[in-house]
């Protein structure tokens, strides 16, 4: 081959084609024909190699590219400049690409994005993202303000030290978002919602530097998020609150924890030294109340029925875990109440939250709040309670003596009746009539039967012939779907 082949840069297609020029071949000459000079890279500082153009694919990887190719066929829907050199996209790099959907710049030396580098390219088109394995530190808010239409970003093995809280803010199509292997020691939970990112499914944060997770914000996700946070092989602080969480969403058999749990570590006593398997070895946690994490939470109903004199018990159920959480009550009458109760001892509290009320009375109606407080994580939560309590138990008791008592008597004086009508009656009964013949009455429901038993199976056989499902409908919605 000689050295003009080479730089043809269809040399690939070329040459194993041009024996026997088949239609192919011809439609990609013409193809080329028509633009000439839209597929080249002609401005980019390395001529050694060029880019490979089908149908909608742009391919431009591994030639030592230091910039965006200048010019590119607006007919790119896939655009690939992977394995390059590329440290920087500028203004508008992407100008004119007006149907691209794929962007992949991994394997580059990318360490910033100029503000509007996705500008007037396909914004709202461009689904998928690829800009793993470069050098960016920061993730700036205006890095993806135009990419209103991303689903799949893709960030893993960077240098990211921080992610402003904004930068996804826009990203309100976001399916999935890849950052492990950064150097993150904090990401903003807080900026991914439920209202604002409705399709978030996988968040991987793993093989990072993160040392605590902001307990509060991470349970305050939809849980649709939380089953793909991925957050394994980072620095954690051991402590019963993080192993709680993790703990509960192994329960929960989501894949992010079971699939990793031989990754999931955290530092004991913050000491790197000290990492340990914490799914492996929880020894460290023996100490935490996970056996009362393990049972069952009582759920708590927001209105309670009681019945005066009896005991109350009324569960403060959060989503607060761990042994520093701290719980009070306030009463109805404004009273405030922690463990373990008040003066009177008419009420009891425990330390794990929940309130016993010895033998409840009218006066003790009302709403209950009540408060969980995580002192080292800062955060809290409240509950409300509405107790009504009610006169109606011994009344019942009562009303059910008396209808058994009447029932009694009822039955008593009609067997009375029954005998007194058979024995002290003077004439005796008339030969009883004989029903009327079965038959009207038995065969009636009979015919219905088989009426109904007919109607299925002629429903059964009504011909809807089952090559329907199969047939010459199915088949052409198949075909008039399949070559385009
Ligand atoms: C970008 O698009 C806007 C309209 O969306 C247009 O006014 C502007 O001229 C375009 N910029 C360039 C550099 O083409
Ligand atoms: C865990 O993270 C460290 C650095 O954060 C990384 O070097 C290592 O490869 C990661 N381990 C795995 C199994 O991904
Ligand atoms: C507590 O967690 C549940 C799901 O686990 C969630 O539905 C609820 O909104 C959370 N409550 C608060 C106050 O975060
Ligand atoms: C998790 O999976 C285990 C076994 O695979 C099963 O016994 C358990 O019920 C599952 N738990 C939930 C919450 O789905
Ligand atoms: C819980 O808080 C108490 C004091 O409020 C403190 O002495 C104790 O060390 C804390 N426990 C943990 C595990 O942080
Ligand atoms: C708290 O402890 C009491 C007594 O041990 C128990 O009845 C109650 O169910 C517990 N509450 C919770 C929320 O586990
Ligand atoms: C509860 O948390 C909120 C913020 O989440 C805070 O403003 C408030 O002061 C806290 N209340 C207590 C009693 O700690
Ligand atoms: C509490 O429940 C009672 C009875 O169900 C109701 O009449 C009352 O309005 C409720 N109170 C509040 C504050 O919701």
């Amino acid at each position: 081959m000689s050295v003009e082949d080479k730089r043809s840069f269809l040399h690939g297609v070329v040459a194993p084609t041009v024996l026997k020029p088949s239609p192919l071949w011809w439609c990609i000459v013409l193809l080329v024909c028509l633009q000439p000079s839209t597929c080249q890279s002609r401005n980019g500082p390395s001529q050694e190699g060029s880019c490979i153009c089908t149908s909608d694919i742009l391919s431009c990887t591994a030639l030592g590219l230091e910039q965006i190719p200048k010019e590119m066929p607006v007919s790119a829907v896939t655009l690939d400049l992977s394995h390059n050199q590329i440290a920087q996209l500028k203004e508008a790099s992407f100008l004119g690409l007006s149907r691209l959907e794929t962007l992949r710049v991994s394997h580059n030396q990318l360490t910033s994005i100029e503000p509007r580098a996705f500008h007037n390219s396909s914004g709202t088109l461009l689904r998928h993202l690829d800009l793993s394995s470069n050098h960016l530190c920061d993730l700036e808010q205006h890095y993806f303000i135009d990419l209103p239409g991303l689903e799949e970003l893709l960030l893993f093995n960077n240098r990211i030290v921080r992610v402003e809280s904004s930068a996804f803010a826009k990203l309100s199509n976001l399916r999935k978002a890849y950052l492990s292997h950064n150097r993150l020691t904090d990401f903003p939970f807080f900026s991914i919602q439920k209202h604002t990112h409705s399709e978030l499914l996988l968040l991987d944060l793993s093989s990072n530097r993160l040392p605590k997770l902001p307990l509060e914000d991470i349970s305050n996700l939809p849980i649709t998020i939380q089953r793909g946070l991925y957050l394994h092989n980072n620095s954690l602080v051991c402590d019963c609150s993080m192993y709680g969480l993790f703990h509960r969403w192994a329960e929960l058999n989501f894949t992010s924890v079971t699939e990793f749990k031989e990754e999931h570590t955290c530092l004991v006593y913050g000491m790197q030294k000290g990492t340990v398997r914490f799914f492996k070895h929880d020894r460290y946690f023996e100490k935490c109340n996970i056996i009362g994490m393990k049972l069952p939470v009582p759920e708590q109903e927001g209105n309670v029925l009681a019945n005066v004199g009896s005991a109350v018990v009324l569960h403060c159920v959060t989503n607060l875990t761990g042994q520093n959480v701290t719980f009070f009550w306030v009463s109805p009458n404004q009273g405030y109440l922690e463990p373990p109760g008040n003066r009177e001892q008419s009420i009891k509290m425990y330390s794990n939250g929940s309130l016993e009320i010895k033998g409840a009375s009218a006066e003790d109606s009302g709403m209950y709040l009540c408060m969980a407080m995580d002192k080292l994580q800062k955060c809290n939560e409240t509950r409300e309670v509405n107790l009504t309590v009610v006169m109606h138990q011994s009344h019942e008791h009562h009303e059910s003596f008396n209808t058994g008592f009447t029932t009694l008597l009822g039955c008593v004086v009609s067997l009375v009746l029954v005998l007194m009508y058979l024995y002290l009656t003077p004439c005796r009964c008339p030969p009883c009539r004989k029903a009327p013949p079965p038959a009207a009455a038995t065969t009636a429901p009979n015919q219905a039967n088989e009426a109904g038993a007919g109607s299925a199976q002629s429903s059964i056989l009504t011909p809807t012939p089952p090559t329907t499902t199969e047939g010459p409908g199915r088949k052409t919605s198949l075909s008039n779907s399949l070559p385009t």
